[in-house]
């Protein structure tokens, strides 16, 4: 296949030098993005035309999402700034007439046409340059299609699922989980240095609890076998004694033998740093970490570190507490201490920062924390994907590390989103992550059973079962904005038509089975010339432009965090695909139109594959 041609030459052979014009607030990459060369191009000849600066107009060229209306546009009234006497929408058919007219000056080069419409203007991009630039640009990137160094040596800390030890994996550590490992790819993808980090809950009064429980209910065995479930079971058990005594009546509140206080004081002693308390502890840690790190591998996550609450070092949360003190944020009410942030926010309210009994907590944990990070990764940035039932919580452990002084305090974001209803097993309510992705192996299983001769061809079934089930959960989740509620539909999720996780992994492997089936040719093309001139046919025109945009579509989802930018875009360009398959075939055709055919399926493909991936799916071959 041919070499990609090198853009940013071609823009200098047109007088426009792409980095010198436009390197401020976001880098310009024509060679990995065919998107912002055309910007380039728009940007010289417009801003020529209109007098305005070449910088403005870049930055106001917007990505269109339905290919009718363009595949950039421009808000005029953006780059007027309010000039006085001209009426955008007079203006921008004069200026698109003469952008798109061969003998003007202004008429810029690549561009099919120019249309004025509302106070816009549309541009259209010249598809035979698409198809002859970006089939080799993808086939010579591959895997890293679509990537761009956005930014040189910076880190990024990406915090994300953080269950709680013995109890519960809900659905808002499922959410956290999948987009926090959407973010981390994403943001690899482009050049960050990124530490991924799940913040266990494996601190507090409840692990006191746990350790006398076990005591009194636990089984060697199945700690060790299923620590996680076991873990949980005992918790529940000893939960159970305490909710007795107090009904029961049986001991009075601070009886030393209640199992409340022995819990108390069991975690007292772990707080002291006694090892004998710890040890127990340690071990239900470490059973329960090596249990998730498997879990998660089925989503292809895999941590640089298992923090957590426990680890946040104590020293940390009393330079804190020093601090609030100094700066004189802190006032005590009843022997509690408490911030009131009332006065940087009224929303903030006023909290606690210490217990009456000392033990820490869990806001105080979380600004020790953040310090201690710091002071380890000296992070540009941090992300915290956390449900939005903690966006108070979040906002406050903010303000507090912006009052003590952190330059590096808003370099914090928080990712949030929103609930997920009715998530159950067959048994009944989900657990474990584990528990809920066997499920949908099961039942994708038996979905992919009903087509006996399809399911005959597989060779791992129920290995492929588990991808296109974990895909179906994953893709349910990240298709809409994150601060939607999603209610958790088994038989939506799991069906093979409509947008769900189960048809972009037929997308995929219906095109894998096209290049599987191309044989020889498919190997040719990596040596031959391709005749780009035989695809003329319009769905092969709007594929490429779909393909084109993948680039840009990244970069979107870089500003606003949202797995459903590339969800959607991943079902635009499946449903473009599918329309070709009946106009363009590859099989019993003459050979140079199969190769220039096969050479477009197959960026299409890796495009998928590429998007695939960045969301935390495992594309299959066949299904
Ligand atoms: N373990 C917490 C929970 O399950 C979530 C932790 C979120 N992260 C944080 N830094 N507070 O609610």
């Amino acid at each position: 296949l041919q070499q990609q041609p090198d853009l940013v030459e071609q823009l200098k052979n047109l007088n426009i030098d792409s980095a010198k014009n436009y390197s401020n607030t976001a880098l310009s990459f024509p060679n990995e993005n065919i998107v912002d060369f055309y910007r380039n191009l728009i940007a010289d000849k417009l801003s020529k035309l209109a007098e305005i600066d070449y910088k403005v107009i870049y930055e106001a060229l917007e990505t269109v999402n339905s290919l009718e209306k363009g595949d950039l546009s421009i808000p005029i009234p953006r780059i007027l700034r309010g000039k006085k006497g001209v009426n955008p929408r007079e203006i921008n058919h004069e200026w698109a007439a003469q952008l798109s007219n061969k003998d003007s000056e202004f008429y810029i080069p690549f561009i099919k046409t120019c249309k004025a419409a509302e106070i816009f203007i549309a541009f259209y991009f010249d598809t035979d340059f698409l198809i002859k630039n970006t089939i080799p640009l993808v086939a010579s990137k591959k895997e890293n299609y679509g990537s761009m160094k956005l930014v040189e040596n910076k880190r990024i800390i990406i915090e994300f699922s953080s269950p709680n030890i013995a109890k519960p994996f809900h659905a808002g550590h499922l959410r956290s989980t999948i987009i926090g490992g959407f973010l981390t790819n994403l943001y690899r993808f482009m050049g960050w240095d990124v530490v991924s980090m799940n913040y266990l809950g494996d601190w507090g009064k409840q692990f006191g609890l746990l350790a006398i429980g076990f005591e009194k209910y636990g089984s060697e065995e199945l700690l060790v076998s299923d620590p996680i479930n076991h873990l949980f079971e005992v918790y529940v058990k000893i939960n159970a004694d305490v909710t007795k005594e107090k009904e029961e009546g049986i001991f009075t509140e601070d009886d030393p033998e209640s199992t409340n206080n022995k819990a108390r004081l069991y975690f007292r002693r772990m707080e002291d740093g006694d090892e004998q308390a710890l040890k127990i502890w340690a071990r239900f840690r470490e059973l329960s970490i090596e249990k998730y790190i498997d879990t998660y591998a089925r989503l292809n996550i895999e941590y640089d570190v298992y923090a957590g609450e426990s680890q946040v070092p104590k020293e940390k949360m009393d330079e804190a507490l020093k601090l609030m003190h100094e700066k004189n944020l802190i006032h005590e009410d009843k022997g509690a201490k408490l911030i009131d942030l009332t006065k940087f926010n009224k929303k903030l309210g006023k909290t606690l920062v210490t217990k009456s009994d000392g033990t820490s907590l869990y806001l105080t944990r979380d600004v020790g924390g953040a310090i201690a990070r710091y002071e380890q990764y000296k992070f540009d940035k941090m992300i915290y994907v956390i449900a939005m039932q903690q966006d108070l919580h979040t906002a406050q452990f903010f303000e507090i590390l912006k009052q003590l002084g952190f330059e590096w305090a808003n370099r914090l974001e928080h990712v949030n989103f929103g609930m997920v209803q009715g998530m159950s097993t067959r048994k009944g309510t989900v657990v474990f992550l584990d528990n809920i992705l066997n499920d949908t192996r099961d039942k994708m299983h038996e979905v992919m059973q009903k087509n006996e001769a399809k399911y005959n061809q597989i060779a791992e079934p129920e290995k492929v079962a588990d991808l296109v089930g974990v895909s179906a959960v994953m893709i349910q989740d990240m298709q809409a904005k994150r601060i939607n509620n999603y209610e958790f539909k088994w038989e939506r999720m799991l069906s093979f038509e409509g947008d769900t996780g189960p048809y972009l992994q037929y997308a995929h492997s219906r095109l894998r089975s096209v290049e599987r089936n191309a044989g020889a040719l498919f190997d040719d093309l990596k040596t031959t010339d391709v005749d780009f001139s035989l695809l003329k046919d319009e769905c092969a025109g709007n594929l490429i432009r779909i393909i084109a945009q993948f680039p840009d579509v990244l970069r979107v989802a870089m500003k606003n965090h949202e797995p459903s930018t590339i969800c959607t875009y991943l079902f635009r360009l499946s449903h473009q695909v599918s329309s070709c398959y009946d106009i363009l075939w590859v099989a019993g055709q003459e050979k140079e139109v199969a190769l220039a055919r096969l050479a477009l399926y197959s960026s299409a493909r890796q495009t998928l594959y590429n998007g695939m991936r960045i969301l935390g799916l495992t594309p299959v071959e066949r299904m």
